[in-house]
């Protein structure tokens, strides 16, 4: 019904993908298939809602309605089985940003965050930035048989280890970028022990989980104990699912009721956590029935997508092989195999095939010899882009 192969020009809309290339590459005659938002249309449904707000003349402050979170804590709990009452939500800016507020709220100076690299580098620039100490817990890779990386698991004997008297948060990726892992929740269950005995604080950046593949269901960290609903904070938005990064629409959801008191004081003494007039009216227009119709022909496109670059690098470049993620739309490249330094492997990619990707190293160390593909675009896109790089290389 909807049509995932159009071709959108999205040059000169001052849309960061595109028209910050020359900017992050060096040059802007590349095949943009980097920053993870996708190039599929954003639904009418959601359009004709802001139309609609928009067709009257006056945009002054909005109220978000009590409504609001029941809408969205329905829609959480359709998706998930994860019921939570409407209380435990509040809006937040962008989930970087309320990861970055909620270190400011519970962590002095010195204290120390793990990330589980490679991941989602905003983790460590925010922390770093808010001027607390990252420490790495470096997932464990998984081989194929012929030693190609296919998935990761955590390494909980590494995290104990690392944890010192100044540890006071995690930071989780659930499902995890650039891995596409999608933990089970067992693993989720092991780390909720570790870390409410030890005093951690969990943020569960869910940003992806609406984006399971294959008939899996996304396990919500908070949901799989009471020890992990007492120390954790999640973030959630329909920003990925519903292609809409650039109103900025995102919430966390706390349960434990001296972390909500805090946090949710926190964001309310910064004025932080009420949504824009478009921001709610997006949310709003996604979370229905025909947002759950629209995501589920979505999610066909994109595990078509990966469907199809995973078999037309089988057959046609045999030394780089896609992680096949169990979650959204972006796909991890283990070019290892080629044998090439990090930067003559990025200058493969943007100097001779002209593409841009993510370069893998910046999720860290770990990253080296990957790169990360966003296949959130018209599958002809991938399929010009693979035959660039098989001519480059
Ligand atoms: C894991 C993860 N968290 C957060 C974000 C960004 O979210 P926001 O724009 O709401 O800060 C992204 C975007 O790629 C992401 O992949």
């Amino acid at each position: 019904m909807y049509d995932f192969d159009e071709m959108i020009d999205r040059r000169g809309t001052r849309c960061y993908k595109y028209d910050a290339l020359e900017e992050e590459f060096g040059r802007s005659d590349l095949r943009a298939l980097w920053v993870a938002d996708m190039d599929f249309r954003t639904p009418d449904f959601i359009l004709d809602a802001l139309r609609r707000r928009l067709s009257h003349p006056v945009l002054g402050y909005p109220v978000t309605g009590k409504d609001y979170f029941e809408i969205v804590s329905e829609w959480v709990e359709d998706l998930h089985g994860w019921k939570v009452p409407a209380s435990c939500f509040r809006y937040v800016p962008g989930i970087v940003k309320g990861i970055g507020f909620a270190e400011r709220c519970f962590l002095q100076p010195g204290d120390k965050v793990v990330i589980q690299k490679p991941v989602y580098h905003p983790f460590r620039i925010v922390t770093e930035q808010s001027g607390f100490e990252v420490v790495n817990n470096p997932l464990r890779p998984q081989y194929d048989a012929e030693g190609f990386v296919c998935g990761y698991e955590m390494d909980l004997d590494d995290l104990e280890r690392k944890i010192d008297a100044r540890t006071k948060m995690l930071v989780l990726c659930n499902p995890h970028n650039p891995g596409g892992v999608v933990f089970p929740a067992e693993t989720l269950r092991r780390l909720a022990d570790i870390c409410e005995r030890r005093g951690i604080i969990v943020l569960s950046d869910e940003i992806h989980c609406e984006m399971v593949h294959g008939g899996r269901r996304h396990v919500p960290f908070a949901s799989v104990s009471e020890a992990a609903a007492r120390c954790s904070i999640t973030f959630m938005a329909p920003s990925k699912t519903f292609n809409i990064a650039g109103v900025v629409s995102s919430y966390a959801i706390a349960q434990d009721p001296e972390l909500a008191e805090r946090f949710f004081g926190y964001l309310e003494s910064n004025e932080t956590d009420y949504p824009p007039i478009f921001s709610a009216e997006a949310t709003r227009a996604a979370y229905t029935e025909a947002g759950k119709a629209w995501r589920a022909e979505m999610l066909d496109y994109v595990q078509g997508n990966v469907d199809f670059v995973d078999g037309w690098l089988r057959a046609n470049l045999p030394q780089i092989r896609a992680v096949r993620p169990q979650a959204s739309f972006l796909v991890w490249l283990d070019c290892r195999k080629l044998g090439l330094p990090q930067e003559v492997l990025v200058d493969l990619f943007v100097n001779k095939a002209r593409l841009a990707l993510n370069d893998g190293s910046v999720f860290g160390e770990e990253g080296r010899g990957f790169m990360r593909l966003n296949v959130g675009c018209p599958r002809a896109n991938l399929e010009a882009a693979l035959e660039s790089l098989r001519n480059a290389l």
